[in-house]
């Protein structure tokens, strides 16, 4: 890797623990106002601190968060579709590279549509991305599963769908936590972060997070089980327990009801 790869690399994924705390507020691309980030920058404001990187569109990060921000941004460029649009994974690049380090981001992420029409598309957009990112020092990280495809979310689906990624070149692999998952980061050359999916309980929230790091994943790029909750900082703070300090999901979930009670 590059220096400027490797700098940029080490924003996301931090160096002392090899671990990454990823904050996704990038669900209005497809979904609109998605409920508790109607007002992004409410939502970011107060959790921003406790993120390594924030995981959103240009759009929201001009619009919503504060520049002199110290933590790095992993921008969303593709897209192009709605979730009432004909199919979610007929998405383009939206955002080109130049635009990526105007805005100073450490990364950039894609959907890849792995089993559906779109798979070809996807994965040569993936492609070219990764060729890009090789050129200008910008890691690209590679979403699998999203839309339709998550009613596949078995292990040998995201097995298939993560190591594609990381064989053509994907610096970060984004996927979804499933039985058998170390077969999924077995098979996957490329650091891989887990999405928490649509929102359970603060305790099985963390009992996720907590079984992805045993099982191999180097972090969460979690959303809507952070800023859904009724008390999303604790809830933050309390992934980070896990991630960063290797605490249990008892411990973690612990320290969610103490900080939670105390606000
Ligand atoms: C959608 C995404 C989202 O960022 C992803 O789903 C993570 O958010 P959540 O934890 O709410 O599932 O990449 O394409």
């Amino acid at each position: 890797m590059d220096w400027g790869l490797k700098n940029r690399m080490s924003k996301i994924i931090k160096p002392d623990t090899g671990r990454s705390v990823m904050l996704a507020v990038d669900h209005g691309y497809f979904l609109g106002p998605t409920s508790r980030l109607e007002d992004p920058k409410k939502t970011i404001s107060p959790l921003a601190p406790y993120a390594d990187s924030i995981m959103l569109t240009r759009g929201v990060l001009r619009s919503s968060v504060d520049p002199s921000l110290f933590n790095s941004v992993v921008l969303r460029v593709s897209g192009g579709t709605s979730i009432i649009g004909e199919d979610l994974a007929n998405e383009g690049i939206i955002t080109c590279m130049e635009e990526a380090l105007r805005l100073n981001a450490s990364g950039i992420a894609l959907s890849i549509f792995v089993g559906s029409k779109y798979e070809r598309q996807t994965l040569l957009s993936l492609a070219e991305l990764v060729d890009s990112g090789e050129r200008h020092g910008m890691p690209v990280l590679a979403v699998t599963a999203v839309g339709k495809e998550l009613g596949k979310r078995d292990a040998r689906f995201l097995a298939l769908s993560c190591r594609i990624a990381a064989e053509i070149g994907a610096h970060i692999v984004k996927t979804y936590y499933c039985d058998d998952f170390e077969k999924v980061v077995d098979g996957c050359p490329a650091p891989i972060v887990v999405a928490g999916g649509p929102k359970m309980t603060e305790k099985e929230a963390l009992e996720l997070t907590h079984k992805s790091i045993s099982k191999g994943a180097i972090g969460v790029d979690m959303g809507r089980n952070i800023w859904q909750s009724e008390h999303p900082v604790p809830m933050i703070k309390a992934v980070r327990k896990i991630v960063h300090e290797d605490a249990t999901a008892k411990e973690a979930y612990d320290l969610f009801k103490k900080l939670a009670k105390n606000k």
